[in-house]
């Protein structure tokens, strides 16, 4: 499973980048507005951390308006993806990029038919945003398993990206239902790697170590 991180702030790609972990990244308006910086120049910068999809997302709600600003974000580097929202004028706008060889990440998806709609409009990727759905009390890791089968019933090139991750669970329960990729906050990919007994391991043994009074080097 490809690991996005889902975030503009760049001090925490940067850090993430180097850990060679890192697939990608999406953005989305609320994450510009936290990073509190220009986002054509956010975009620019984060697409310099990573080789693989920057996820920058249009505001217009009309096709051809949505068409224009796709043109203009498509202008910042090689591996932009255009995000677009799961609305029918925003299917159009995937059609009409995907078509022309652009990356689309069609977004605030809630259900298997919008999912269904956005393979059949060409989308790269389909952002199911599990969190907000737990949040209503609706399993959202439903929602994963129920594309997974419609996508592969009829092989949809289109890769399942779960969205609105936000524990680790969700990032284990999404590898687990087929998820293609899982976009996640930095805090939560940190904490992947996090065990207790791992700790409590490490320790013993550093300890043991240094009463064998050996060197490695
Ligand atoms: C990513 O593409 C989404 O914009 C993001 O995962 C939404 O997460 P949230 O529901 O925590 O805002």
């Amino acid at each position: 499973m490809k690991f996005f991180v889902d975030t503009a702030d760049t001090n925490e790609i940067r850090e993430l980048a180097a850990t060679g972990l890192i697939d990608g990244v999406t953005t989305n308006p609320s994450l510009i507005v936290k990073s509190g910086r220009d986002f054509k120049e956010v975009i620019k910068e984060i697409c310099e951390l990573t080789d693989g999809p920057v996820s920058a997302e249009v505001t217009a709600l009309e096709t051809d308006a949505m068409l224009a600003e796709a043109q203009e974000l498509l202008k910042i580097a090689k591996n932009v993806c255009i995000k677009l929202p799961l609305t029918i004028d925003g299917l159009k706008a995937c059609k009409a990029l995907t078509d022309e060889g652009h990356m689309v990440n069609v977004t605030l998806c809630f259900s298997a038919n919008q999912a269904l709609l956005a393979a059949k409009a060409g989308a790269t990727f389909i952002s199911p945003f599990i969190g907000r759905l737990d949040d209503m009390n609706i399993d959202g890791m439903e929602l994963i398993e129920d594309i997974r089968i419609i996508y592969d019933n009829y092989g949809f090139e289109t890769e399942i990206l779960a969205a609105s991750i936000r524990t680790a669970n969700h990032v284990k329960q999404s590898a687990m239902a087929g998820a293609d990729v899982a976009t996640i906050p930095p805090s939560v990919i940190k904490g992947l790697a996090k065990h207790p007994l791992t700790d409590k391991g490490l320790e013993a043994f550093l300890a043991d170590w240094a009463k064998t009074g050996q060197s490695i080097l």
